[in-house]
C-alpha cells in the first residue's frame, strides 16, 4: 500500500525512522494527561523553545483543556554541525510576565541540557509560581549538565534526528514524523540550532 510505504520511508535522506507522526500523537495525548494531573484545572503559561518545539508545542497545547497563556524564546548556540557545543545565546526574548505564574517550558529535544539550563535560570529570576519543563525526545547519553526534565515524551539513543519541529541546516522540521539523518547528509556547513 502506498500510504505505508510513506511512513515507513518519510523521507529519503532518514536512514531509519524512529518514531511515526501516529505514535507521536498518541505519546503527545498522553503526555497532555500526565501534564494535566500535576496541574488540575490551574492556569498555565507556556514558554515554548523556538523553531524546534513548534509543531510539539502546538500540538500538546491542544490536547490541554486547562486556560493557557503562550510565550516563545528562540536560544542559539553553535558552533558546531550535529552536535551541541558553545554556549547558548537568547536571541528572541520572552514578553510575557510570568512573574506569580505557573510556568512550563517545552522544547523539542534535551540533549546536552545547556539550552534548557539557560533557559531554566532566565526564568527562575523572573520569580514564577512554579517551573517546570517538558520535552518531547531525551538523549540521555548526551547530558552534559545535571538536568532532568518534568515531562518526557520518548528517550532515544545518541543519534542525530530530524522531523516534526527538529531540523538540521534549518531542513526537515516539516516532516511529520521523526527519523535519523543519514550520515552523509549531516556534512553541509554553517547551520543554527533553534
Ligand atoms: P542542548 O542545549 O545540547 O540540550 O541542545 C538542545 C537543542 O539542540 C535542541 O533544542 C535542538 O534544537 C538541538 N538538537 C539537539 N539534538 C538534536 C538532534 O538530534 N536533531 C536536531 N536538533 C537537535
Ligand atoms: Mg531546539
Amino acid at each position: 500500500m502506498p500510504a505505508k510505504k510513506k511512513v515507513r520511508t518519510l523521507h529519503a535522506d532518514l536512514a531509519e525512522v524512529l518514531l511515526t507522526e501516529a505514535q507521536i500523537h498518541r505519546r503527545v495525548k498522553s503526555l497532555a494527561r500526565e501534564i494535566k494531573e500535576v496541574y488540575g484545572d490551574g492556569e498555565l503559561t507556556i514558554i515554548s523553545l523556538i523553531n524546534g518545539a513548534v509543531m510539539f508545542t502546538a500540538d500538546l497545547m491542544r490536547q490541554i483543556d486547562n486556560p493557557v497563556r503562550l510565550d516563545c524564546i528562540r536560544v542559539s548556540s553553535y558552533g558546531g554541525k550535529t552536535k551541541s557545543i558553545g554556549t547558548p545565546q537568547v536571541i528572541y526574548n520572552l514578553t510575557l510576565d510570568i512573574a506569580h505564574r505557573d510556568v512550563l517550558i517545552i522544547d523539542d529535544i534535551l540533549d546536552t541540557g545547556k539550552t534548557l539550563q539557560l533557559v531554566g535560570q532566565l526564568v527562575r529570576k523572573l520569580k514564577p509560581a512554579s517551573l517546570r519543563t517538558c520535552v518531547l525526545l531525551d538523549k540521555k547519553a548526551r547530558r552534559e549538565v545535571d538536568l532532568e526534565a518534568d515531562f518526557v515524551g520518548f528517550e532515544i539513543p545518541d543519534k542525530f534526528v530530524v522531523g516534526y519541529g527538529l531540523d538540521f541546516n534549518e531542513r526537515y522540521r516539516n516532516l511529520p514524523g521523526i527519523g535519523v539523518l543519514r550520515p552523509e547528509k549531516q556534512t553541509v556547513g554553517d547551520w543554527a540550532k533553534g
